[in-house]
């Protein structure tokens, strides 16, 4: 399948990255679809309707406010499209491309290494061939979790904004532990790594964060005096505006 990138920012470049195929993309004048195209190899593609009439999918990598602009182009030409565009539902794709068979996906950025989560809602009438290609085709980037469309925005207040909060959560364990002397190099890669490998005990406790934090805490241990500091700081109060943030911005 000829997957074509509108869109060469970011989650393009992740996205590209990830696959590691030649690309066929486009942008809107910056040069980062020549420099995808030099890092990866492929095309930039003339224009965007060139683009969509050689690509069997055309993913949409621009910003949603580009939706209507890019539509006005290319839609009656794309055969089929996969939006990644953020708070954008399906009904407004079908507004944007009728007829055409759409999806709506929500990845994160380490797609770039294939340990992404891709979420997806599949528009109303896809064929099942189609689905399978495309399920397949970002399957190849990480998990590809099948959602209902009214949760999307949810989970993007969780998977598509996490790995900012993952790296601002090392940042300050990493200035929490350079106060006290560790390098900051030392201190990263601590931290890091202990994200990863907690990732992957949490997903052998079937995500039971409590069996997993009951593991490490002693009856008066140093790790529950951690703990209480935490929450004393609020952590969960700011997990909960953050999402409320991040969804309060979604529907503006
Ligand atoms: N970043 C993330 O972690 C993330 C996660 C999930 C979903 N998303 C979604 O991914 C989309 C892109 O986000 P981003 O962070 O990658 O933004 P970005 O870095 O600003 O990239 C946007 C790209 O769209 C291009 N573009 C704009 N108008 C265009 C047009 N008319 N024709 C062709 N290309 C056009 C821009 O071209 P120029 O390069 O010329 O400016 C740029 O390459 C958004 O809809 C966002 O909601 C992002």
């Amino acid at each position: 399948m000829r997957v074509g990138l509108i869109g060469s920012g970011n989650m393009a470049r992740a996205i590209a990255r990830g696959w590691s195929d030649p690309v066929l993309c486009t942008d809107s004048g910056s040069g980062r679809a020549e420099a995808l195209v030099d890092e990866l190899g492929g095309d930039v593609a003339d224009s965007n309707v060139a683009l969509a009439e050689e690509a069997d999918l055309v993913v949409l990598c621009h910003k949603p406010a580009q939706l209507e602009a890019v539509a006005a182009e290319i839609a009656g030409r794309a055969k089929a499209v996969a939006s990644v565009l953020g708070a954008t539902p399906i009904a407004a794709l079908q507004a944007a491309y009728p007829d055409t068979p759409v999806f709506r996906l929500m990845p994160n950025t380490p797609v770039e290494v294939r340990r992404g989560i891709v979420c997806m809602a599949v528009g109303p009438g896809v064929e099942r061939d189609l689905e399978h290609k495309v399920d397949a085709l970002f399957a190849r980037l990480g998990q590809v979790v099948r959602i209902d469309e009214k949760l999307l925005d949810v989970a993007t207040g969780v998977m598509g904004v996490g790995p900012a909060y993952a790296a601002l959560v090392v940042e300050a364990q990493v200035d929490a532990a350079v106060r006290l002397g560790l390098p900051a190099a030392q201190a990263a890669e601590l931290a890091s790594e202990t994200l990863a490998g907690t990732a992957a005990l949490l997903a052998a406790r079937d995500y039971d964060t409590l069996a997993v934090r009951r593991e490490v805490t002693s009856p008066g241990g140093s790790t529950a005096r951690g703990l209480a500091a935490l929450e004393a700081g609020g952590l969960r109060s700011a997990f909960q505006d953050a999402i409320d943030a991040v969804l309060g911005g979604a529907r503006r």
